[in-house]
């Protein structure tokens, strides 16, 4: 007879081969999704919610870079899932040196337009496999954590870790689950289906955090900071390590 914590593990190891091949999915996906991603941020095309929302959407992105700008002026800053560019730009404008990684050389290319700069160095590298060659005054990533699977969540924070100088900061953001418009992971899976343009379908990692759920969860690993909402779209976290 099979036990119950047979079962247990069983189900685990069925949820993690689910979040493996979601994670090679999802990079499938942000590759083919490149030339459109920067419609949603933009709220253009089928992500257009009008113009009430992209005030308040635009609104929160400045109240962050308000915070984001001290913390990087004048810094080494690793940005991991760099993507297109949109926060890259602001790393630089904020006066930061940035190292930027993505698994996607279309999003990177996209990227290196957008940053025209001198102080971005770029890395084609998948996270989940990385092992930073040097470390930085801080570790940044926007829209990432949510795509991390459960089961790799500490080996991914382990990774950031490794990654500071020092006294090192992580700076974060994420969407809300409230405000996402277009995931729905199946209950309790953390897998969604996301869509591109023409039609086509991809299985990716969706894990939304409740800020203060996320703040504790990162204070059960010894990072102190605080997780807190920018308003209704996002909510951003600064954290350092305790042994810093
Ligand atoms: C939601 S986008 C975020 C992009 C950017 N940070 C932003 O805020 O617009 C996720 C990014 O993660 C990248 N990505 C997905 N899987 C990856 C992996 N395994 N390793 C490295 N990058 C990956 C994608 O190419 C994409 O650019």
């Amino acid at each position: 007879m099979i036990g119950v914590g047979k079962i247990a593990t069983l189900g685990e190891a069925v949820v993690n081969m689910n979040e493996d091949a979601a994670i090679r999915e999802q990079l499938a996906y942000y590759r083919a999704r490149a030339p459109e991603y920067d419609e949603c941020f933009y709220g253009q095309g089928r992500y257009d919610r009008g113009p009430q929302h992209r005030a308040e959407w635009f609104r929160e992105v400045r109240l962050i870079e308000a915070e984001l700008q001290p913390l990087v002026q004048g810094k080494t800053v690793l940005e991991l899932a760099a993507g297109t560019g949109l926060w890259t730009k602001r790393l630089l404008d904020a006066g930061a040196q940035v190292m930027a990684v993505d698994g996607s050389p279309e999003t990177l290319a996209i990227n290196r337009d957008r940053a025209q700069s001198s102080h971005v160095r770029y890395q084609i590298a998948d996270i989940f496999s990385l092992r930073p060659s040097a470390t930085v005054d801080v570790v940044f990533f926007s829209f990432w954590l949510s795509h991390v699977p459960s089961h790799l969540f500490n080996d991914f924070w382990d990774m950031v870790h490794s990654a500071l100088k020092p006294k090192g900061r992580v700076f974060f953001i994420d969407e809300q689950q409230s405000a996402a418009c277009e995931d729905v992971p199946a209950s309790g899976s953390g897998i969604a289906c996301r869509k591109l343009n023409d039609g086509r379908e991809f299985q990716i990692v969706k894990i939304f955090y409740e800020p203060s759920a996320l703040e504790q969860k990162l204070r059960k690993r010894d990072w102190r900071g605080r997780v807190r909402c920018s308003g209704t779209s996002f909510f951003y976290g600064v954290v350092r390590h305790v042994s810093d």
